[in-house]
């Protein structure tokens, strides 16, 4: 069977997703699929192998090396950000009657858009942090959003990843600066109070009789919050796997994320980051395709719980090829 193991994209986190999908692509067993790595970038779909670049046929969902026509029999999405988190190429697939090993359209679309993933899994009795939603063009007041929200709170472009765009304000000053950078990136923007508490974050995956909710990470980053810098330099956060939270706790963020996975019908693997004060847990986004570079959580989580990737994705393959 033919694999594509699909990375790049069109947002800001194009270099993620490209190592994100190499190291998906090496955990592929090559002894059971035939794999390739599909580069997509605006129109420009092409299946790379070593220095050669061939282009990707979109009327099937194939391309040709030698003469010889190869159509892909699955394909495994890496691309974080626009159009792999948010359910474009899920459709695609979907169209091409081609299966995938993660989330559908609809679970796509409604996680990438953060407010709308937060305001669906409230309705279920999610806690999530107060927030305030403003849309390009919209008239907005300073002073009212900050006694809504308070201070310090945070800026986000509402679908975007890796914490591009994202600011943390601490002076009513700073926010039409930090709304304009997140303005930039995403024509909606989430400005969400400021929770002061620790940043942990929980994978899950099922497919077929797997059932796992791993370990969970937490996160002390060494910058202000957890940013770019922060995600992707290891020197520049600390990551506990287990965190060093108590049994109950540990127990309550499992089973709340297994159950928002089950909520939103989530496929393959999925990450969902919290905030925890004391004990009161709220939720602050579900990632439908995590970041798998070496430095990301879920590798490390798979690894923490002495497993390893590559009997994850054979599983999540073979569950929907056979
Ligand atoms: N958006 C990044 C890749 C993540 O959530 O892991
Ligand atoms: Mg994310």
């Amino acid at each position: 069977k033919n694999i594509a193991i699909i990375a790049g994209g069109n947002s800001s986190e194009y270099e993620v997703s490209i190592k994100s999908g190499k190291n998906i692509y090496a955990e592929v067993d090559e002894t059971k699929y035939n794999k390739y790595l599909v580069i997509l970038r605006g129109r420009d779909w092409h299946v790379e192998i070593g220095e050669e670049k061939y282009p990707v046929d979109r009327n099937d969902f194939s391309f040709t090396r030698n003469g010889e026509k190869i159509l892909f029999d699955f394909a495994y999405i890496t691309i974080h950000g626009v159009p792999g988190e948010n359910g474009l190429l899920q459709g695609y697939l979907d169209m091409m009657g081609v299966p995938y090993g993660g989330c559908n359209v609809l679970a796509s679309a409604l996680t990438f858009d953060k407010h709308t993933c937060s305001t669906y899994l409230n309705s279920y009795g999610v806690n999530v942090a107060d927030s305030v939603m403003l849309s390009r063009g919209m008239e907005y007041d300073v002073n009212e959003i900050i006694n809504e929200v308070g201070l310090p709170c945070f800026v986000k472009p509402n679908a975007e990843g890796s914490s591009f765009g994202v600011t943390k304000v601490k002076e009513a000053a700073q926010l039409e600066e930090a709304l304009k950078k997140a303005f930039a990136l995403c024509r909606e923007v989430l400005v969400e109070t400021f929770i002061d508490g620790t940043e942990l974050t929980c994978g899950v995956v099922k497919a077929g009789d797997m059932d796992i909710t791993m370990p969970i990470a937490e996160v002390i980053p060494k910058n202000e919050f957890f940013d770019f810098e922060a995600k992707y330099n290891p020197t520049k956060s600390d990551e506990i796997i287990p965190a060093r939270i108590s049994p109950e706790l540990t127990k309550r963020i499992k089973t709340l994320s297994s159950m928002i996975y089950d909520i939103l019908r989530c496929e393959g693997i999925v990450r969902v980051d919290y905030i925890v004060r004391e004990d009161e847990i709220f939720m602050l986004e579900v990632n439908t395709t995590p970041g798998m570079t070496s430095n990301s959580f879920v590798p490390k989580m798979v690894r923490a719980m002495g497993g390893t990737l590559r009997e994850v994705l054979t599983k999540i393959i073979d569950n929907k090829l056979n």
